[in-house]
């Protein structure tokens, strides 16, 4: 299939290029290179540089098969503080998008949605049909996103697929985490590690957990590549799935640490810090929808493999991290 991956050039838009090309696709990138990086855009990619919204018009035709859309601002904070460049960036740039989709006939779509529509779970494992009262701007504009999606694929015979991540880490192929700013808890484990920072900061040791810190559920980026493969291999006219992507199981902010410690060989000093703002205490994803209907089988869902594949890339980086002194 030819087809556009929008964001490719961020780390799970890059990995999903990577594995649709591995599997003989033709595969054309779209990314403004806001937050991702060129290092990040697979051999083998067409690159087009823009931003989706005032390019889709020139890049998309009617001889792609399909659309995967990563290319959205994604950090919870800023999304608090500064909602309008998410509503303008997510959802208004999604339905320029679908617009284009549609008047060019290009009728797959695979759509990066996200854990933070649900906000704070009521019961875990979350499942599909469970209430969606998103806590941030950024978990509220892909809901948004997921519910135009909804109605085009109603009215317009759009096939369509949204993945909600839950959290995704650990690497593939040249592909990894290296943003330019991290807020994520691996990457910046890892950069303790690395000595790119002193220590850890935990945000809260005192939530209603086994521990005290908060838990998460931790999917590796290739398995959740390859779900994005299977969903726009079996997308049909006229339904938009949604489905979650998550390994099932959670781990404490402690525990991430301990299993990076024992990866690293690094002794990696934390700091018991304030609870974040909007951090639920507890996000598990049930994959069970996306393991039936997509015949999805994740096999890299340990958490000890998933920071291992993380390690590889981030100790390979050397001057290309982003942590890295200056
Ligand atoms: N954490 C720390 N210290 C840090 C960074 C994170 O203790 O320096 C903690 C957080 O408080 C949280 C856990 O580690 O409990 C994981 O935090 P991340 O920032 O790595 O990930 P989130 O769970 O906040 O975010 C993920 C996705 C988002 C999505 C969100 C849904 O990355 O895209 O889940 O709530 F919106």
């Amino acid at each position: 299939m030819k087809l556009l991956v929008t964001g490719g050039a961020g780390y799970v838009g890059g990995v999903c290029a990577t594995v649709l090309l591995e599997r003989g696709h033709e595969v054309v990138i779209l990314d403004d290179l806001s937050t991702g990086n060129r290092d990040g855009i697979p051999e083998g990619a067409t690159f087009i540089e823009g931003d989706v919204a005032t390019k889709i018009g020139d890049v998309l035709d009617s001889t792609f098969d399909g659309v995967l859309h990563f290319a959205a601002r994604s950090l919870v904070g800023e999304s608090v503080e500064k909602p309008g460049e998410y509503w303008q960036g997510n959802v208004v740039t999604s339905l320029t998008l679908l617009d284009a989709m549609r008047s060019t006939g290009v009728d797959n779509l695979v759509f990066s949605s996200t854990a933070a529509t649900y906000g704070e779970p009521e019961q875990v494992p979350i499942t599909e049909d469970m209430p969606t009262r998103p806590t941030n701007t950024y978990g509220a504009t892909k809901l948004a996103i997921d519910h135009a999606i909804t109605s085009y694929a109603k009215a317009h015979g759009l096939a369509a697929t949204s993945l909600r991540y839950f959290n995704v880490a650990g690497a593939y192929g040249s592909a990894g985490e290296n943003r330019v700013v991290e807020t994520h808890l691996i990457p910046l484990v890892l950069q303790v590690a690395l000595g790119h920072r002193e220590d850890i900061k935990v945000f809260g040791d005192d939530w209603p957990t086994p521990d005290g810190t908060c838990v998460r559920d931790y999917i590796h980026v290739a398995d959740l590549a390859d779900a994005h493969v299977l969903a726009l291999e079996t997308n049909s006219a006229g339904v938009h799935r949604i489905l979650n992507l998550g390994s099932g199981e959670g781990f404490s902010v402690r525990e991430v640490i301990d299993v990076c410690r024992e990866v690293t060989g690094h002794p990696i000093p934390d700091v018991i810090a304030p609870r974040r703002a909007g951090d639920p205490a507890v996000l598990v994803a049930s994959s069970s929808k996306a393991i039936d209907e997509l015949g999805w089988s994740p096999s890299r869902t340990d958490l000890r493999t998933v920071v291992e594949d993380a390690w590889a890339f981030t100790s390979n980086l050397g001057d290309r991290a982003h942590s890295a002194p200056r």
